[in-house]
């Protein structure tokens, strides 16, 4: 059966791109046609300034949304990075597999570490190697399939170029993967800035949609989106990333297919009411499920705790493979 590995980050709320790109697919489609893992993944958070209480609270409200979006632990199994040496342990080995040249090529890389320099802090070294350890993540579990949005692309593929050369080096260790992307909606962009994605730690949240933003507030932030000059709703990503922003989304959540829908609108406002509405019969009933779950904090630590004991035994006898396969000495 196909495996399938997929992670997101407590550095912020959910937004709506990380619902429409990744997480509802891993909800009602991934679960179901393949044996899936999903994990917060913490360590990453740590690779930028952060406050550990938020971190802290994050995780646990991320792992409370996916299960609110639909993630059922008897069909799939959630868990949190950190509950789990072998990614920690992996990652070693992937960076004696890694190039320092490679790895400063990573587009993510160039960004965040150009933003930290601008805000006068460090670049953590984690910064760089963090496309490492989310190789480590994917390749610990004999991963065939990633669903990621489209700003993962880069690093699948190096996760897909460390599979290949360890398994020339040292012999055939592990499954390379491939990731899977949405038809629509892969890149959910910001809705006052439609030439940048929609990302979590976004400072002035304007054009970001959380998918725990009441009704009265995403109808707000749909309805101010900054839309593009002319009239008439176009679908051109390029020159009109504004409307083709907002199709896509309505596109996702309504099941159809943005050029089409672009014929339907003459004006941007019923465009916008529309979005709207689409997004917030969307969102509901993850907040609602959501707000039932997170009152009780028991049954979601149960999960994570069984679900940490699952991955763990996954990805033990493959780290520990790759270990012997470099050469290391088992405990005699
Ligand atoms: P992150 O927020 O970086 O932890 O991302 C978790 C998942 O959501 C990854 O698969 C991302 O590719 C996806 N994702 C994040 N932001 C967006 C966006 N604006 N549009 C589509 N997918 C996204
Ligand atoms: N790097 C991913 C992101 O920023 C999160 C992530 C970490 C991930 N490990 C992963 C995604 C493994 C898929 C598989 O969104």
């Amino acid at each position: 059966m196909t495996r399938v590995f997929s992670g997101i980050k407590p550095t912020g709320h959910m937004t709506l791109g990380n619902y429409l790109g990744a997480v509802r697919r891993w909800a009602e489609v991934d679960q179901y046609r393949s044996e899936s893992l999903f994990c917060v993944v913490d360590l990453h958070a740590l690779t930028v300034e952060h406050d550990p209480g938020r971190v802290l609270r994050l995780s646990r409200q991320l792992a409370t949304l996916l299960l609110a979006a639909g993630l059922d632990p008897k069909v799939s199994t959630l868990f949190v990075q950190s509950h789990v040496d072998e990614h920690a342990r992996l990652s070693y080995l992937l960076e004696c597999t890694a190039t320092d040249g490679e790895m400063r090529r990573m587009i993510q890389y160039r960004e965040k570490s150009a933003q930290a320099q601008a805000a006068g802090e460090g670049v953590r070294l984690s910064l760089l190697t963090y496309p490492v350890l989310m190789a480590a993540d994917i390749l610990a579990y004999g991963t065939d399939e990633v669903p990621v949005g489209d700003d993962q692309t880069q690093h699948v593929e190096l996760t897909r170029d460390l599979a290949v050369r360890f398994n020339q080096r040292y012999g055939q260790t592990f499954v390379v993967p491939r990731a899977v992307k949405p038809e629509v909606a892969a890149r959910v962009m910001d809705l006052q800035e439609p030439t940048s994605k929609m990302g979590k730690t976004t400072t002035g949240t304007g054009g970001v949609v959380f998918v725990l933003d009441e009704p009265e507030v995403v109808r707000k932030k749909v309805m101010r989106a900054v839309t593009d000059s002319g009239t008439g709703c176009e679908y051109d990503p390029v020159g009109r990333p504004g409307v083709a922003n907002l199709l896509d989304v309505l596109a996702a959540c309504t099941g159809g297919d943005p050029e089409e829908l672009a014929g339907v609108y003459e004006s941007y406002g019923a465009l916008k009411r529309d979005t709207a509405e689409a997004v917030v019969e969307v969102l509901r009933p993850v907040r609602e499920r959501h707000a039932e779950l997170a009152a009780d904090g028991g049954f979601v630590d149960g999960v994570l705790r069984e679900g940490a004991e699952k991955a763990r035994g996954m990805a033990r006898p493959r780290v520990d493979a790759a270990y012997r396969a470099v050469g290391l000495m088992p405990v005699g």
